[in-house]
């Protein structure tokens, strides 16, 4: 870290934000060392809009692991045209891929927590850092009612698990219905698998529609324990 987090939120009061508002500061107080995570969800298309607006050169990435639905490329692409931006697409390493494929298959994240996690960290977590490692702060669409995992978090934590960096979550306190009146009031382009029941959309292999009544992210990696089910993108580590 090359500036004291710490204080540079000290007086700073993050939960009476709106989301623009934290946008804003964050854009204003990191420069191009502040980057948005966007997978092209519900949540993240709506920070783009928010963003663009703000400054049209921010930084804005995306984790490709491989393993992707189409349809996300989809927005993806619609997305970068629309806005007329680039977007900072990270790759999983390849020799850690071919090594895990071939010792493991191309389907090991079925098999057990422990492969699952292997896989998210090679093409997940690590490309992650590695973007990271250029940031003094991120910007994630991370919402509390998503699941009980989600539910303590803050408009703006220091963000232990990647080196002490900023996090901000300008959505923290939205709801699902704030943000699809966002995405329509705004005409912002999402992805269509949102139209078939996926709330919430990772890897193909591992994501999944939900049934009326489940919670947002039972469609992701549904054969585990709701309590265990994050990726290492979002770990509190105190
Ligand atoms: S995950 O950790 O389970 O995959 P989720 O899909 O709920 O996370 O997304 C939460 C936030 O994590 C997103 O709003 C986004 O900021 C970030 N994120 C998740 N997946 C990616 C990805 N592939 N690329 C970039 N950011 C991502
Ligand atoms: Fe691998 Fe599934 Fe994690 Fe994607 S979500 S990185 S395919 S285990």
């Amino acid at each position: 870290m090359t500036t004291n987090v710490a204080d540079r939120m000290t007086g700073v009061d993050f939960e009476k934000m709106n989301s623009q508002e934290l946008l804003a500061w964050g854009l204003k107080e990191f420069g191009n060392k502040i980057a948005l995570a966007s997978s092209f969800g519900a949540e993240d298309v709506v920070l783009i809009d928010m963003i663009v607006k703000i400054r049209k050169d921010a930084r804005i990435f995306s984790l490709d692991t491989g393993r992707l639905p189409q349809a996300t490329y989809d927005v993806m692409h619609e997305i970068q045209h629309k806005y007329g931006i680039a977007i900072e697409v990270m790759f999983p390493d390849t020799e850690k891929t071919q090594a895990m494929v071939r010792g493991k298959g191309m389907n090991s994240f079925y098999e057990s927590i422990e492969n699952r996690k292997e896989c998210c960290n090679i093409r997940k977590v690590e490309p992650l850092k590695k973007l990271l490692a250029t940031c003094e702060a991120w910007i994630t669409g991370l919402r509390r009612e998503q699941n009980v995992t989600r539910a303590a978090v803050a408009k703006a934590e220091v963000d232990k698990g990647f080196g002490g960096i900023l996090k901000l979550n300008p959505l923290a306190d939205w709801t699902s219905k704030q943000t699809w009146d966002y995405i329509k009031e705004h005409g912002v382009p999402y992805n269509k698998l949102h139209d078939r029941n996926y709330p919430s959309i990772g890897c193909e292999p591992c994501t999944r529609a939900i049934k009326a009544g489940e919670d947002e992210r039972a469609g992701r990696w549904w054969w585990e324990n709701p309590d265990s089910k994050e990726c290492g993108l979002h770990v509190k580590r105190n």
